[in-house]
């Protein structure tokens, strides 16, 4: 099959290209490489550096590649951003699924598989594990945005028959998610922590999280590729994880003694954010395979890596 991944130089897009590739399909990566990084790109796909803003530049990427399948993972991903600057969100979030739609009616593909987030569309709720069915009242544009992108998807669905499966994932981790970022806060400790840098806590560690680890929402795009189309899954765990947990447990891989500094909540920060996964499981046939404790292990081995290849001399050794 051709498979179109956008965002294929970001942190998730590059796992989904790695695991199309290795099943034999044949794969290229349109992405801006505004947070996207050339060295995520797998030299196997074919490669466009191209604005999802820029309608003809789209349309020429799926008039030249024909892609079967889209899988739609370019996203303006960063909730602060979307407050900062809500147009510019809008821009890529929902200008830029339009775009890429158009592209696709115009050529025939036959499926969009979308990412669209949990947590960020639910907004607070008491009802946890919380399901696809759950109202949707999203807290920032960002959650707006990607909400919007899926109701365009739908539309598309209805009045040309193009086939969806959207994707809510939890608070996916693993190698090549941005250290210095905002979120991700497996590789934000992680790579405090080798550094020998005291991590902050928002609050008192008690907030949650639903962790999934990057290879397993990789192949949950796998199994999308065929089978069950037009309807809307969560891609999680189902389970809690506290913040406490989470820089425990980063502490244990990476031999950190510290103690975290307590900071204050940042305002509009979820408390609890945990997804059912029933009907993934169900209907997919997907269950999450790597467990917390190992993703964290791999997460690090990977930050170890990349920070020896730039600083050799500052990198503690392995507990
Ligand atoms: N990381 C998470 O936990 C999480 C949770 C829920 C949903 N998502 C969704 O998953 C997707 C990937 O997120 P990520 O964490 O890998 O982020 P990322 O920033 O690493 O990847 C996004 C990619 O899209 C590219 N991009 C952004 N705007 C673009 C544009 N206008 N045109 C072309 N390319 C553009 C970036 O360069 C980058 O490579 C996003 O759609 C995000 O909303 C992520």
């Amino acid at each position: 099959m051709r498979i179109l991944v956008t965002g294929g130089a970001g942190f998730i897009g590059s796992h989904v290209t790695d695991r199309y590739l290795a099943l034999g399909h044949e794969v290229a990566v349109l992405d801006n490489l505004s947070t996207g990084k050339r060295e995520n790109l797998n030299p196997q796909a074919r490669f466009y550096e191209v604005d999802l803003t820029e309608p003809d530049c789209v349309r020429k990427v799926v008039q030249e590649f024909r892609p079967h399948i889209i899988n739609h993972h370019a996203a303006q991903a960063s909730v602060a951003l979307s407050v900062q600057q809500p147009l510019a969100d809008a821009e890529s979030n929902i200008s830029g699924m339009i775009n890429l739609l158009e592209a696709a009616r115009e050529k025939g593909v036959r499926r969009v598989i979308y990412s669209s987030t949990g947590g960020a569309i639910y907004g607070a709720t008491d009802h946890l594990p919380t399901p696809e069915t759950h109202p949707t009242n999203p807290l920032s544009p960002y959650g707006c945005s990607k909400l919007c992108g899926e109701e365009y998807l739908k539309t598309w669905h209805r009045l040309y028959g193009l086939q969806y499966v959207i994707f809510r994932y939890g608070n996916v981790y693993g190698p090549r998610q941005d250290a210095h970022g905002e979120a991700g806060v497996v590789a934000i400790f992680g790579r405090l922590m080798l550094e020998g840098k005291q991590p902050t806590i928002f609050g008192r560690g008690h907030k949650t999280r639903d962790y999934v680890y990057v290879c397993d929402v990789a192949e949950a795009n796998a199994l999308a590729l065929s089978g069950p189309a037009n309807d809307t899954f969560n891609l999680a765990t189902g389970s809690q994880t506290t913040d406490q947990q989470v820089f425990d447990t980063v502490a244990a891989a990476t031999g950190y003694a510290g103690p975290p500094i307590y900071g204050p909540e940042r305002l509009g920060d979820l408390q609890h954010s945990c997804l059912d996964i029933t009907k993934a499981r169900e209907i997919l046939g997907w269950a999450p395979q790597v467990s917390f404790a190992e993703g964290v292990a791999r997460t690090v081995a990977y930050l170890r890596e990349q920070a020896e290849e730039q600083h050799p001399e500052a990198i503690s050794d392995p507990p």
